[in-house]
């Protein structure tokens, strides 16, 4: 069988390093180990329109945005089909006919959308589109047939959700779906970065994210601002290390190297941890530690980011190849599907004949 893989994000904002390290290194870890078939990015617009159905033009603008922040990561367009969910009408039709295999009562149990519901005020007026994007992202992923899907752990409900219409479906009407497994970070830290503020989510409306897009002045400001350990008021005092978002920062990006180029006093963050946990080391100085490190991390990005927006017709080839690519391949699915339904009247008379013999 054939191994493919896909992910895709919503477009209503650049991407930031909370989603760098939940997802996007493991697409590019994926795009260089090989061993796949096809490899697809969505850009999920017509999700972000489930809760954004008054600003299209938000949606819009961001498509290029995420756009250029894959291009710019690495993500490489000969390896990984990037292409634009609303382009597929065939993922409509799919998502059409798994709604009759799902029922209110389990969307309703789905956490990430409770949680979104209430984060979002929605309350009494869930969208309807909203309140059944889970079906919808069934069909995204089942429309290539990918069985892996790097995603962060707020998309377990969705993998969850797709499987059980997988079986539902294969089940009912024959073999033709493919049953996705989820691909998860591989250590703790990065499956939810915190915000610059110790806030447990980075996110756009929460105003704390650092952005890959962030200008190095952007990017002191925000690290020199974080939030650490309100109870390590003068340095020689002990710190605390959990819940300090400098170190969940470092704890995701730091490595042993780091320490002897900026830090050789330490030679890994283990040795840091202790120190600071023992008193004696001020907040400025790891924040400055820290700074280094996610500006080297963002330097090579910035740069890439700068030829795509000087070639921004590259970026619209991509895109536009990526959706064809995708395009026909999601056709194939779905004339599969209709046709293990029965749904292909037209074909070769067939219908005729059976009514014939009857
Ligand atoms: N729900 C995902 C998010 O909010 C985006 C998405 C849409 C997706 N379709 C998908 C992710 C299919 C993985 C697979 O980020």
């Amino acid at each position: 069988m054939k191994k493919n893989i896909l992910t895709g994000d919503r477009p209503t904002g650049k991407l930031h390093i909370g989603h760098y390290v939940g997802t996007l290194a493991s697409r590019l870890k994926l795009q260089e180990k090989g061993g796949y078939d096809d490899f697809f990015i969505m850009i999920a617009d017509a999700q972000a329109l489930t809760d954004n159905a008054d600003n299209p033009q938000k949606i819009r603008e961001n498509i290029l945005n995420v756009a250029i922040d894959y291009l710019s990561i690495g993500i490489d367009p000969k390896k990984v089909h990037i292409f634009i969910q609303s382009e597929i009408s065939e993922l409509t039709e799919l998502a059409f006919y798994y709604s009759n295999l799902v029922t209110v009562s389990r969307l309703e149990r789905n956490p990430t959308v409770k949680q979104e519901i209430k984060s979002k005020g929605f309350a009494e007026s869930i969208p309807v589109g909203f309140f059944t994007y889970p079906i919808s992202q069934a069909a995204d992923i089942t429309a290539f047939k990918a069985s892996i899907v790097p995603v962060g752990d707020d998309q377990l409900p969705m993998i969850e959700q797709t499987r059980e219409i997988v079986r539902s479906f294969n089940r009912i009407y024959g073999d033709v779906l493919v049953e996705p497994k989820e691909l998860l970070p591989e250590n703790e830290v990065c499956m939810r970065l915190p915000g610059i503020d110790g806030n447990a989510k980075m996110s756009k409306s929460l105003g704390n994210c650092i952005y890959l897009s962030d200008s190095y002045e952007e990017l002191k400001t925000k690290v020199m601002g974080m939030y650490t350990d309100p109870l390590h008021l003068k340095v020689e005092d002990p710190g605390h290390v959990k819940g300090n978002t400098v170190f969940t920062y470092l704890d995701a990006f730091v490595n042993d190297e780091d320490f002897a180029k900026y830090y050789p006093e330490f030679k890994n963050l283990d040795e840091l941890k202790k120190a600071y946990e023992h008193g004696g080391i001020g907040d400025v100085k790891i924040k400055k530690f820290l700074l280094q490190i996610l500006d080297d991390f963002l330097k090579p990005i910035r740069e890439k980011r700068k030829y795509y927006e000087e070639h921004l017709d590259e970026v619209y080839d991509i895109l536009k190849e990526g959706t064809m690519y995708a395009h026909c391949l999601a056709k194939e699915t779905l004339n599969e599907a209709k046709n293990a339904m029965k749904l292909n009247y037209f074909n070769n008379k067939q219908l005729l004949d059976e009514f014939k013999n009857e």
